[in-house]
């Protein structure tokens, strides 16, 4: 079970930053130990973008809330970057001559708490522009700068055979909107609340997928 202070995901940062050192995160200290990431690294600069990381998630996540989407979307573009942070790779720059696959290390690290609905919207969300680039024309120019630059490095828009194995996907309409997220999540204006604000709902997330006393 868990201790009072990680209910509610706001405090305990410490103690999920000592365990998750020494042996990863458990399903007692995943709630503070990303709230423990967006408040250590969520000042770092976003791919080129005039928003911090910290502020390019909490801006998919506050839409994704008032769009009124379902739980698994709001934490699934709450973290869908969350890699940039987890990865020996670390964070992408305009100078970089190749992928780094963020979104793999994304999803490894949630993939022991999260359901598929949310770390597919993590695993994918690279592979979603690809889709988008291929499949709705308009939808390049939504891309900015960092982005389209990304997108070269990641393989270009999807070829034919690549659609049709990414609509199998069952949670590709969750992706496609996680991914328009992302997308919408660079304004340099927008007021969010913080990661506490969330941390309640991820709670949620978790503890639904993982059943009553179950552990991970
Ligand atoms: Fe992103």
């Amino acid at each position: 079970m868990s201790g009072p202070e990680a209910k509610d995901g706001t405090a305990g940062v410490n103690r999920a930053t000592d365990a998750a050192t020494k042996a990863g995160p458990t399903r007692d200290t995943i709630v503070d130990f990303l709230g423990d990431i967006f408040e250590r690294c969520g000042d770092a600069g976003y791919l080129g973008e005039p928003v911090t990381m910290a502020q390019h998630m909490l801006q998919g996540a506050w839409l994704a809330e008032q769009q009124g989407l379902p739980e698994e979307v709001i934490v699934a573009a709450l973290l869908h970057d969350i890699g940039h942070f987890t990865s020996e790779f670390g964070t992408f720059s305009m100078q970089d001559t190749q992928d780094r696959y963020h979104e793999d290390a994304g999803a490894e690290v949630l993939a022991d708490f999260f359901p598929s609905i949310v770390t597919d919207c993590v695993r994918y969300h690279v592979a979603a522009k690809r889709y988008l680039c291929a499949t709705r024309p308009s939808y390049n120019d939504r891309l900015s700068e960092a982005s389209k630059h990304s997108l070269i490095l990641q393989g270009g828009p999807m070829s034919p055979e690549e659609v049709a194995k990414f609509e199998t996907n069952p949670n590709l309409e969750r992706i496609i909107q996680v991914r328009y997220l992302d997308e919408a999540g660079k304004d340099p204006e927008m007021i969010t609340p913080d990661y506490g604000h969330f941390a309640p709902m991820v709670r949620r997330v978790v503890d639904r997928h993982l059943g009553p006393g179950a552990e991970a």
